[in-house]
């Protein structure tokens, strides 16, 4: 096996290995009871250069206080809680946190979920489906956006029962308008019950149908550059053509927001391939190349791209 291409993920103390790993890239037995630890080898990285050096170190779990290898200061900065620390050089030894079960109950805590929210994520529970809704991290998210924005004119590709839309649809001013567009006629009227119920109806053109009909036919009625936010959140295989037209709906300096983006982290894994997965990873490699936009992709619920219209 080639040792560039030679992955290895220590995530919770257990050991994800997409190749065989080279015995010198293991660490020492006693770390791996360590939370968290996240450690990826490349190409050219000095920790794989040096790995046999540093694991030969193993007997560090007796000489600990003298050794100087990667994975003391590894552990030294970890504290009990469970972190992911992206520890590879070519990344400035940046820690970077991944959630836990733990911290992502901490991060719940901290969002501000209106009452009403609660509600419709409460019934959406037991309906089938209900895991494609965003989060409510995701959900304030969005409404920070919009908020931020100042955004009067937004649309949605995607509402199912309603969450995101209605966190939108909450946030705008009275004579702000939400173009909510799904194609299932049993989720939207959840969706319409809570618009209801928030007051807010009024600010919601619910569209039933196909959200790229939906699209097209906005174009034609002359609403193109007209908007200036717009989330997509629907079938996966078509974002690239809901982005397309939607870049010419919204105006400049206006955002489009991707959900999804990461796919729980299959489009990390050159090992799945299946039609989503290998569309949204063309979808992001094109993007990063789409001088139409600026992007920020957020590792937030299943990843969120940010794209702001240039
Ligand atoms: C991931 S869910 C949306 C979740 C929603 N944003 C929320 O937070 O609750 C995707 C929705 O897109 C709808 N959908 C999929 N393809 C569509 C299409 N071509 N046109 C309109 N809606 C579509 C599905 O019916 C589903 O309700």
């Amino acid at each position: 096996m080639a040792m560039a291409s030679s992955k290895l993920v220590l995530h919770h103390g257990s050991i994800l290995v997409h190749e065989p790993v080279d015995s010198r890239l293991r660490p020492p037995r006693g770390l791996l009871h360590f939370h968290s630890l996240f450690a990826t080898w490349a190409t050219g990285n000095k920790a794989v250069q040096n790995s046999s050096v540093r694991w030969r170190c193993s007997g560090c779990c007796f000489q600990f206080r003298t050794c100087s290898c990667k994975w003391k200061r590894l552990v030294g900065s970890c504290s009990t809680s469970e972190f992911v620390i992206a520890h590879d050089e070519n990344y400035g030894n940046k820690q970077v946190i991944s959630l836990s079960p733990r911290l992502y109950d901490y991060i719940l805590k901290n969002v501000r979920e209106p009452e009403i929210l609660r509600q419709l994520r409460e019934e959406t529970a037991s309906m089938r489906g209900s895991q494609m809704q965003v989060s409510p991290d995701q959900a304030q998210l969005l409404a920070m956006l919009v908020q931020i924005l100042g955004a009067e004119r937004c649309i949605e590709v995607g509402v199912y029962t309603g969450y995101s839309s209605l966190a939108i649809a909450l946030v705008l001013p009275e004579s702000g308008c939400l173009v909510a567009c799904e194609r299932d006629a049993k989720s939207l009227e959840v969706a319409k019950k809570y618009y209801q119920l928030a007051g807010v109806s009024h600010k919601v053109d619910v569209k039933y149908g196909l959200a790229a009909d939906t699209l097209h036919s906005l174009i034609l009625n002359g609403e193109a550059g007209s908007y200036d936010f717009a989330f997509i959140d629907a079938e996966k295989r078509m974002t690239r053509k809901y982005f397309e037209l939607l870049l010419q709906l919204v105006r400049v300096g206006g955002l489009i927001v991707i959900d999804n983006v990461l796919w729980h982290g299959k489009v990390a894994d050159p090992l799945v391939n299946d039609a989503r997965t290998v569309s949204i990873r063309n979808f992001n490699e094109q993007l990063l190349d789409d001088k139409r936009v600026s992007i920020s992709m957020v590792p937030i619920g299943d990843g969120m791209t940010i794209c702001r219209k240039r």
